[in-house]
């Protein structure tokens, strides 16, 4: 649909995680103009949900060379080396701004930082907040640090607001995509501005999160429907690691049916020294990995897999009892509000986890300062594929991703903006999707999705994956052509689901591609990795249907 009213701005911002509001923040300190754009309130998205903390080298007797070292092991081959160095040797540097800026995280008695440990990790690195409530507390220091600047005209926030498609200027002589020049908006609810917009800057950072709601069940908030990939593929960028989807192992178990946003259990709670036991009441990670409970969480996972596997069950058990009732209230109070509404606690009970969707490693495809394949277009946070996850992330680096390259995203943008290497240029009109999703279909992808390109992949799977989901790409077009939907004025659940379904269509075949095992991409049908053939990324330009 036409955009019915037109913003400006030298940069737009769409989230605000961790991610989105560092990137605001630190660009307001330089461009007269910035404009961020949130799904739902400031306060929403997943950096709110997250638990276990941040991971740094911030101990005297830890060295980023050793966060490099663990980052390297976990992502088992597939980090891009300088990118990882850059995350861990700003890191430190990163977090104490943060504090600067008011988060206030555990300390010691001597007033030092409390710093736990967590699966992957040989050092205790991971800084938390209110226990287990580290995301709530960062974002609600950025969001005061933002709400000090809303007096500020060189800054407006809009509120409930879909990212729906990037715009782009003229393809140039070579047939690549002109830069990019803003974005559309579908403003939902009441608010500053209403309906379908755009929003015209030079550069567009999408910060939008991850891609959750593809899945049946994951950790994610509903927010996380992959806008940000969906659009950056509509607009041609290239899109990397996508396969690598992060199951976290220890997801609250509620029964099979029971589907959406599941309580996360910290992987802190086996920091402190919980254990995993199988139905049977056996320990079965000790024989797996040196690290037993605290391997890389890829290999947690795929041992509980295996052991539910074995044992028929579809749950494993998380015994946390030998901690002690004060150790685990103080430290855990919000997983414990949470147990206590399903009548479980941790200091008594052994409870039932499985593994479900937590984080997208891939995304979308940046260099060390945020940029995308396209110009102008910029992606930072879980969005985006800056090479420092690999095929498996480790615990706790994603909330420093976040700060750490929107930060340097932001400084690039400003740079450019200064020189005149980044300028305001005129979109062309580029169809967005020919025929959205309806939005009833969602349930049925995700379906398909987790069947597919889930926790344990297959060839047989992801073909019958792709095929269900062509045959709802098709069922769209004909609902279209048949005049039995209008494609005039879609509305935000159809959006969303369109997102959804182009995620899932192209995570099943980068998954389809890689025939081997290696992080967050799990084949039973090629049980090994395979250093002599997938030793590479795995790159996509558009969904294999050409959506
Ligand atoms: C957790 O607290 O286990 C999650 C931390 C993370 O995803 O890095």
């Amino acid at each position: 649909p036409a955009p019915g009213w037109t913003a400006r701005a030298d940069a737009v911002v769409v989230g605000s995680g961790i991610a989105g509001l560092t990137a605001a923040l630190e660009l307001r300190t330089r461009v007269p103009r910035v404009l961020l754009v949130t799904k739902d309130r400031l306060v929403s998205g997943s950096t709110v949900w997250a638990q276990g903390g941040i991971a740094a080298a911030l101990d005297p007797a830890d060295s980023p060379e050793a966060h490099l070292r663990d980052t390297l092991v976990a992502g088992v081959g597939l980090c891009d080396p300088r990118a990882v160095e850059v995350l861990v040797t700003e890191g430190p540097a990163r977090v104490r701004e943060l504090v600067a800026r008011g988060a206030v995280f555990d300390t010691e008695p001597d007033g030092t930082l409390s710093l736990t440990r967590e699966g992957g990790h040989h050092a205790d690195r991971v800084a938390h907040a209110g226990g287990d409530a580290t995301g709530a507390e960062i974002s609600r220091a950025l969001v005061a640090q933002l709400a000090a600047v809303r007096a500020d005209p060189g800054i407006e926030v809009i509120e409930h607001a879909l990212v729906l498609d990037v715009l782009t200027a003229a393809p140039g002589r070579d047939g690549r995509p002109g830069p990019v020049c803003g974005v559309t908006l579908h403003v939902i609810g009441e608010g500053s501005r209403d309906g379908v917009g755009a929003v015209l800057a030079p550069a567009v950072v999408l910060a939008t999160g991850g891609i959750g709601q593809v899945f049946r069940s994951s950790t994610n908030p509903v927010q996380a429907t992959g806008d940000g990939l969906a659009a950056a593929l509509r607009a041609g960028a290239a899109v990397g690691d996508v396969e690598f989807v992060q199951f976290h192992p220890t997801v609250l178990w509620l029964g099979a049916g029971v589907k959406g946003q599941l309580a996360l259990i910290s992987e802190a709670v086996r920091g402190e020294g919980a254990h995993l036991v199988d139905v049977d009441g056996h320990r079965f990670l000790t024989g797996v990995h040196p690290l037993a409970e605290l391997a890389p969480r890829d290999v947690v996972a795929k041992a509980i897999v295996r052991q539910m596997a074995r044992t028929g069950a579809d749950h494993v058990l998380l015994d946390a009892r030998h901690l002690g009732a004060d150790r685990i209230r103080r430290r855990f109070p919000t997983i414990g509000a949470r147990l206590a509404e399903h009548g479980l606690d941790l200091a008594t009970d052994l409870v039932p986890v499985a593994p479900a969707q937590h984080y997208h490693s891939g995304g979308v495809v940046t260099d060390l300062v945020g940029r995308s394949t396209l110009p102008g277009l910029y992606a930072v946070g879980e969005v985006a594929c800056t090479g420092v996850h690999g095929a498996n992330r480790l615990a706790s680096n994603s909330l420093l991703e976040g700060l750490v390259f929107a930060h340097r995203a932001a400084h690039d943008i400003a740079h450019r903006v200064e020189t005149g290497a980044l300028r305001p240029a005129e979109p062309v009109e580029r169809p967005g999707p020919e025929a959205l999703v309806a939005g009833a279909a969602r349930s049925r992808v995700q379906r398909i999705a987790t069947d597919g390109p889930g926790v344990l992949r297959s060839a047989a799977g992801l073909a019958a994956a792709e095929r269900a989901l062509a045959g709802i790409r098709t069922d769209a077009h004909r609902a279209v052509e048949g005049g039995e939907r209008p494609v005039a004025d879609p509305q935000v659940a159809e959006w969303e689901t369109t997102n959804v379904h182009q995620v899932a269509t192209v995570l099943t075949a980068t998954a389809a591609t890689r025939r081997e095992t290696r992080g967050g991409h799990l084949r039973s049908d090629h049980p090994d990795r395979d250093d002599a053939r997938w030793l590479v990324r795995v790159e996509a330009t558009r969904t294999p249907d050409g959506e």
